[in-house]
């Protein structure tokens, strides 16, 4: 089953069951599903296997960064179960994203590959810390550009960085992000929030919602209020 949708609900849960739970309310016509750090340590591989078996596509957001060949067999692992998206750590350079996506290629595995460009956890003060003295904002570009040469499909991004990023790497270059709440759900911890359709607005290829689906009373509900704010862009 493949959708077309362009929501990917997180499922940011600590065990398996929980996160069946959840998955087992939604419906893999009309959303994938995005499986972090903490349930993948957790439950392994068997939690790919329950989401493919129930219809699912998977993105596999384990942000990879490492040296190029580690990464590349990571990767490679990753597209031989099955999933439908992973990602990588731009700042692992090109050489890592080259080598990541030449096997993914090698082995003829579909499986889109995008990376992270500047966590938005971090400020220009943390990018000091590390040595990068380039403004935030040029830092994301640099990062974004280079994912594109580097041959990979897109990179995660603010719905902010959304826009100047369709211009600088055009509409196909696929652009997936976080930090989405529609008009009816509560901020969270997220700071700088758009709404579903401000963000398809802004160039977002791809929406990752996680709290607003999986805390609603009625998970489905709260995505098909997703699906007609979207109808409305
Ligand atoms: O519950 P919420 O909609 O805030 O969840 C968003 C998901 O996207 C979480 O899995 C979170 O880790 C992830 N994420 C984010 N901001 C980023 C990158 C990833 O919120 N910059």
């Amino acid at each position: 089953m493949v959708t077309d949708s362009p929501l990917i609900i997180a499922l940011d849960y600590p065990s398996l069951d929980a996160a069946l739970c959840m998955a087992d309310q939604l419906d893999p016509a009309r959303c994938r599903v995005k499986v972090g750090k903490e349930l993948f340590t957790r439950s392994g591989p068997a939690v790919l296997e329950a989401l493919h078996g129930r219809g699912f596509e998977v993105f596999l957001d384990l942000k990879f960064h490492d040296i190029p060949n580690t990464v590349a067999s990571a990767v490679q692992a990753a597209a031989e179960q099955g999933v439908w998206m992973v990602n990588v750590h731009a700042s692992g350079g090109q050489r890592m994203m080259e080598a990541a996506i030449q096997r993914l290629e090698q082995h003829r595995l579909a499986t889109h590959l995008i990376a992270v460009t500047v966590l938005t956890s971090m400020g220009a003060g943390d990018l000091a810390d590390v040595g990068v003295n380039a403004p935030l904002a040029e830092h994301v570009e640099r990062l974004a550009l280079l994912t594109q040469q580097s041959g990979l499909h897109g990179v995660v991004c603010s719905a902010q960085e959304s826009a100047h990023l369709k211009a600088r790497c055009g509409d196909a270059f696929l652009k997936v992000t976080p930090g989405i709440r529609p008009s009816f759900a509560a901020t969270n911890d997220q700071q700088r929030i758009m709404t579903p359709s401000e963000a398809m607005r802004a160039g977002s290829t791809h929406l990752v919602i996680g709290r607003p689906v999986t805390q609603a009373e009625d998970p489905m509900m709260a995505l098909e209020s997703i699906e007609a704010e979207l109808k409305r862009v």
